[in-house]
């Protein structure tokens, strides 16, 4: 694997679960793989979870690490070609890539959505940078459309406490004051959609994901009736896609937080969240301390999905 973006990315999904619970249970196996090998992380939005878990994985893997905040310490990059640098940004991103690629063997890119150009943060226009310049194999760590390691951790829980063949699972916006990308929701949607769940996104009207990502799923635009029966409650906000509202908060209604009375609606369901989350405007105390929540698990499994990951790139370098 060169590139790692979708879930179509790690072919069979079925085989690639499969792997992801063998590296589990004995995670130091493929020490050898990445002796003499780095990997260079590179953020241009803050983490907690995806620097630990990812520079965790690598180290499982035998592999040296370089974590780059691209907005502590770096030159402020120019992202936009044909501009005069006459600004407050005296390095352009056309000669930082190839130069990040002379020290590394493996990239990992972390660039959310920048809500100016819609076009462009769909086109990927980081992180197709990142593939076309580097001369190296590219995986996303969270870029402005999709998060597949968040939900590659997310498809392995829930693989780890289903109880029936094809769990219900309930994708549902809650709010929240900022504006947040789609990312999460929309690599959400994908990977369910991939493993073959019976799939719900509930969220108030103006809420529509791309159609690209929902798929076969079904919209339900009333909370409650969404969350009848189901087996895992993932909850996540995302601001507008459709246009003329790209970007934008439209509502913030604190009705569709995540509360126990919510809960009590599914078949004693789990609740889900990929972190960091707002308590009290996504989730209730109540729902996220309870012994139905898999919030830790999920950040748990992080290590996992980016060893899979990891791995399989590091066995397609020649
Ligand atoms: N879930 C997740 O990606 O967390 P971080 O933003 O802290 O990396």
């Amino acid at each position: 694997m060169k590139y790692f973006q979708h879930v179509a990315d790690l072919g069979d999904l079925r085989q690639a679960v499969n792997e992801a619970l063998e590296v589990k249970a004995n995670r130091y196996a493929y020490k050898h793989l990445g002796e003499n090998k780095t990997l260079l992380m590179i953020f241009f939005n803050s983490s907690l979870r995806t620097r630990l878990s990812t520079q965790k994985a690598a180290m499982n893997l035998g592999m040296n690490v370089i974590v780059l905040d691209v907005n502590q310490g770096a030159w402020k990059l120019e992202t936009e070609r044909g501009v005069i640098m006459d600004g407050d940004k005296p390095e352009h991103l056309l000669e930082a890539i190839p130069v990040m690629g002379c020290y590394c063997d493996v990239i990992g890119v972390r660039s959310f959505a920048r809500f100016e150009n819609k076009a462009d943060d769909y086109e990927e226009k980081i992180l197709s940078q990142f593939i076309k310049y580097s001369g190296r194999p590219v995986f996303a760590m969270e870029t402005a459309t999709v998060h597949p390691l968040q939900s590659f951790a997310d498809l392995i829980t829930i693989e780890e406490h289903k109880t029936v063949e094809r769990p219900k699972v309930v994708l549902t916006w809650a709010p929240h004051p900022k504006a947040l990308p789609q990312a999460v929701p929309n690599s959400f949607a994908e990977w369910m959609n991939a493993a073959g769940y019976d799939l719900v996104i509930t969220h108030p009207h103006g809420y529509e994901l791309d159609p690209q990502f929902v798929g076969n799923a079904i919209v339900e635009y009333d909370q409650d009736k969404a969350l009848a029966g189901a087996h895992f409650v993932y909850a996540k906000n995302w601001s507008a896609y459709a246009d003329p509202n790209y970007g934008k908060v439209l509502s913030t209604d604190r009705s569709w937080t995540i509360t126990t009375e919510k809960m009590a609606l599914t078949d004693n369901g789990y609740f889900m969240h990929c972190l960091p989350v707002r308590r009290n405007m996504i989730v209730s105390d109540d729902v996220i301390e309870s012994d139905h929540s898999l919030v830790i698990p999920e950040a748990a499994n992080r290590e996992i999905s980016a060893q899979v990951v990891l791995k399989r790139i590091l066995e397609g370098l020649k």
